[in-house]
């Protein structure tokens, strides 16, 4: 199956035709770029990223020429209000879709300034520029907002929806409850036209190696074991990435301003269950896998309710099939070892310094 034949088609038809998507070379802004590139063939693209060790400009490679030409790639800040102001008025910006941040809990507890900085800061130079040029503003954020859910099976019907209070408990959760928090206020105080989607756990093609379902599957590719943290009980709700990104495309073209949705696609697991499916998908013992040093303060269980995207914008998600697409996942990277192969030893390095 191939991205256009797995995409409902009745997808919202472009409200705003030039796009400045921040961190687009990252795991969700590049496969939402691609997306939106691919299927709409009137949409232009400006892509601003930093290019951080998880930003690669080749996460945006090997579209064909009528679909290269109305990309357009700029390295650089979204700190740097000057250059913001320069992109959304030469390439006549009428969006921005806010995917840039530094996005791993990991990283965020050992060294949270660069969380700070950028996501919260970040997110109030490119608001500001918004209000300057009267833009529509979508921001990405994360279910990890409402803090976590208990583990216990008397509460298993718990899900967040859009009215569960804020509880970030992590030094990154805490700084997108901040950006969030911006966003609102923005609407509220100036008007400006923002939507906001919280999402559940993506995974897919582009996702960085530190991240727990690449890390495992490159882990075994290299060699290594497989590194469960903790018990290993603690639960994400999975959605595969092509449906955050059509989500993402009604929300912006089809949402109403100031609101937030819920993304999430019933995809409840914990990371035991998800490490058996990656060693079953390569052919490993069920047990082949150590336990390391836990993360402080571990969010037990995330769950998403999904209803109000649903219920009002009619989305749907497209692979529902988890097992077949970690398949396909587990395919993407063992095929793809010159996309990760350069990440991986320094990634393994900065774990084991953690003792994980
Ligand atoms: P990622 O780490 O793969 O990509 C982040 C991108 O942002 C990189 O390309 C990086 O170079 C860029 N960037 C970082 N700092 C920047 C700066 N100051 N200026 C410009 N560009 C900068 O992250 P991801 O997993 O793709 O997450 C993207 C967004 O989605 C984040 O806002 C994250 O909070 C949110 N989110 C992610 C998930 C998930 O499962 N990955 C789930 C829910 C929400
Ligand atoms: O819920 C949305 C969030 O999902 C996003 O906002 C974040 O940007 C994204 O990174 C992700 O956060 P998590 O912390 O849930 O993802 P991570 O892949 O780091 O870990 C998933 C689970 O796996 C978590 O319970 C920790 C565990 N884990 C992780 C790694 C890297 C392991 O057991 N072993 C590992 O090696």
């Amino acid at each position: 199956m191939n991205a256009s034949d797995s995409i409902d088609p009745e997808l919202a038809t472009p409200r705003y035709h030039h796009l400045l998507v921040t961190g687009g070379a990252g795991f969700l802004g590049s496969n939402f770029v691609r997306f939106v590139l691919t299927r709409f063939p009137d949409v232009r693209v400006t892509v601003l990223d930093a290019l951080t060790y998880a930003g690669k400009r080749e996460n945006l490679a090997g579209l064909t020429d009528g679909t290269a030409a109305r990309l357009h790639f700029v390295h650089g800040d979204i700190r740097d209000a000057a250059l913001v102001d320069a992109l959304l008025e030469r390439d006549r910006i009428d969006a921005i879709v806010h995917y840039a941040a530094e996005s791993h809990n990991d990283n965020a507890i050992y060294g949270p300034e660069p969380f700070i900085d950028t996501n919260v800061k970040g997110t109030f130079v490119l608001l500001e520029a918004a209000r300057r040029y009267h833009l529509r503003f979508h921001h990405i954020s994360t279910d990890e907002v409402y803090g976590d859910l208990p583990l216990d099976a008397s509460t298993a019907r718990e899900r967040f929806t859009e009215e569960s209070p804020y509880r970030p408990s992590s030094p990154y959760s805490a700084s997108k409850a901040s950006s969030d928090m911006l966003v609102r206020a923005w609407h509220r105080t100036y008007g400006l036209p923002v939507t906001i989607t919280n999402c559940s756990n993506n995974y897919g093609p582009y996702q960085h190696v530190e991240k727990f379902i690449p890390r495992q599957i490159t882990n075994i590719l290299t060699g290594r074991r497989a590194k469960l943290y903790g018990t290993g009980l603690n639960v994400r709700d999975w959605i595969h990435v092509e449906d955050q990104c059509a989500a993402v495309w009604e929300v912006l073209n089809r949402g109403r301003a100031g609101e937030t949705y819920l993304i999430g696609a019933d995809g409840e697991r914990n990371n035991r269950e998800v490490l058996g499916e990656i060693l079953r998908a390569l052919g490993r013992e069920p047990d082949d896998y150590e336990t390391v040093a836990d993360r402080p303060g571990h969010d037990r269980r995330y769950a998403i309710d999904a209803g109000k995207l649903m219920s009002e914008l009619g989305w749907r998600p497209q692979h529902r099939d988890f097992s077949e697409g970690l398949a396909a996942t587990v395919e993407w990277y063992r095929t793809h070892e010159e996309w990760w192969r350069g990440d991986k030893e320094a990634t393994e390095a900065a774990a084991a310094r953690r003792g994980q």
